[in-house]
């Protein structure tokens, strides 16, 4: 099909090429799997629809899964976090790809739809936060008859999916449903989507197989750590760029995020304060040296507040009224909830750039709110590097090779990649960074009850 794909500007190919060929160099792990089954190609057959971040990164991605046998077909999972030369040079490549870095909420659903419509329709899914999965199984049921929740939408972001799940049921009837029943298994990349699939088999709606790729050692102990390490003042930095030495940063919650973060905003020099409701993470955010606060406590002095918790409501309109003038605020966690936005609709907004917006409260104080609240590292920035996204997607392309070649072994329910996958892929990136591995002889590897070659750890360990 012709300009099978919406982009911002297809003249982008040449930069995103460039781009891609660099980012290649720091993705050994995907570049290893090329090499090891490109002969093979495990994914022939398989019909891959992506809703991912359109990134660089992720074309690299994109085209792992493509090179072992794939047809992919590929849309954002965030309206402002796709790189419009990536989407470019992918698009160019062949892939059909649906993805503008500031497209609204209505094109995130239609971009969404128009990434499922494979001749024959997909038979796999590769999710970031839940959005695709989501899409076909609310469509599925409100087809059957199984939910009337399309009729009361709370949130701009339900309006727009249920006015997407209509259009969709009345120029295909049945579709959702056919959809439903063919899809072979999918692979999640965050912990927000991993949350939803643990819900959905609670509620025994999962009606096929799931891998949570997030909690792969490999992903959340350093994609989410690691990752947001560098991204997060990446982010700040290329918004504001105020002065990060000094100021006093509260991260909201302590988890993987929240421990790269707070890192992040430590090791730019601000003053860093974290919250948690985890007595645990509390515990171990006080033992890594930063203060543990109430947000009420701090709300009037602080510079700069960011959440991390994949929680809603967490900074909430009357926090936002207490802040001092030129507060920075924003989110590095799956959705925009995290932050009360709306709340904020109906006071003055001045557009500074892309991204970042100056409002100003009933007091007279202004809020510089990042990416609308919506994950900064990749709406003001270019999100995690490539290093740290190649182990993350190394595992995805496992979980996808998994899913295509023995889907039919797993029941309905959630999985994680067994631990000698999940140290193949650390393995694969050692050599990049000069790691030396040392080697257990067999009395040393029988004494503490492992093989000389792995695994290493017993399935409780937690790193
Ligand atoms: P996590 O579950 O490890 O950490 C979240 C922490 O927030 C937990 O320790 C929890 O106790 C705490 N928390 C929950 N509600 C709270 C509240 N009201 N106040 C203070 N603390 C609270 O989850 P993880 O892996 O750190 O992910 C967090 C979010 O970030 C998720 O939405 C995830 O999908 C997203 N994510 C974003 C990335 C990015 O590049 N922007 C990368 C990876 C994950």
């Amino acid at each position: 099909m012709a300009n099978d794909y919406i982009v911002k500007d297809i003249s982008l190919a040449d930069f995103g090429r460039k781009e891609l060929d660099i980012a290649e160099t720091e993705m050994p792990g995907l570049m290893a799997l090329r090499e090891e089954y490109g002969d093979t190609k495990p994914l022939a057959g398989a019909r891959i629809v992506g809703s991912l971040h359109m990134t660089i990164q992720t074309a690299v991605l994109i085209e792992t899964l493509v090179y072992l046998g794939a047809d992919v077909r590929w849309a954002s999972c965030n309206i402002f976090s796709t790189q419009d030369h990536a989407a470019a040079a992918i698009a160019a490549g062949g892939t059909p790809v649906f993805a503008i870095k500031g497209q609204s909420l209505e094109e995130h659903w239609d971009y969404l739809d128009k990434s499922f419509m494979f001749p024959d329709g997909p038979n796999l899914i590769l999710d970031d936060g839940g959005d695709a999965t989501l899409y076909i199984l609310l469509g599925a049921r409100v087809e059957n008859g199984e939910t009337d929740l399309i009729e009361v939408p709370t949130s701009e972001e339900e309006v727009a999916v249920f006015a997407q799940i209509k259009k969709r049921m009345k120029e295909s009837p049945g579709w959702f449903t056919k959809m439903r029943g063919q899809i072979k298994g999918v692979s999640e990349e965050t912990t927000t989507g991993v949350h939803r699939l643990y819900d959905l088999v609670k509620q025994g709606q999962l009606p096929f197989p799931a891998i949570n790729v997030n909690d792969s050692v490999t992903k959340s102990k350093f994609d989410n750590k690691y990752g947001c390490k560098e991204s997060l003042v990446d982010g700040i930095r290329r918004a504001t760029d105020t002065m990060m030495a000094g100021k006093v940063a509260v991260v909201m919650g302590y988890g993987d995020v929240g421990k790269g973060s707070a890192a992040s905003l430590a090791g730019a020099g601000a003053r860093v304060k974290v919250t948690e409701v985890d007595p645990i993470c509390a515990l171990q955010a006080a033992m890594d040296g930063f203060e543990v606060v109430l947000l009420e406590d701090v709300v009037d002095t602080a510079d700069i507040f960011i959440t991390t918790t994949g929680n809603k409501d967490v900074i909430r309109i009357e926090h936002m009224r207490e802040m001092k003038d030129m507060a920075i605020v924003g989110n590095i966690g799956h959705f925009d909830n995290e932050i009360q936005v709306a709340s904020l609709k109906n006071h003055k907004w001045t557009n500074i750039k892309e991204q970042v917006d100056m409002i100003e409260m009933p007091s007279g104080n202004r809020l510089i709110l990042l990416s609308e609240g919506r994950l900064l590292n990749l709406g003001n920035a270019t999100g995690h590097p490539s290093f740290v996204m190649s182990a993350s997607f190394t595992n995805q392309v496992l979980a996808q090779i998994e899913l295509w070649v023995r889907g039919n072994e797993y029941k309905n329910d959630v999985y994680i990649l067994p631990k000698h996958l999940d140290e193949k892929v650390a393995r694969l990136h050692l050599k990049r960074i000069g790691v030396k591995l040392s080697q257990l002889d067999p009395e040393q590897a029988a004494y503490i009850g492992v093989s000389p070659d792995g695994p290493f750890k017993p399935e409780h360990y937690r790193y």
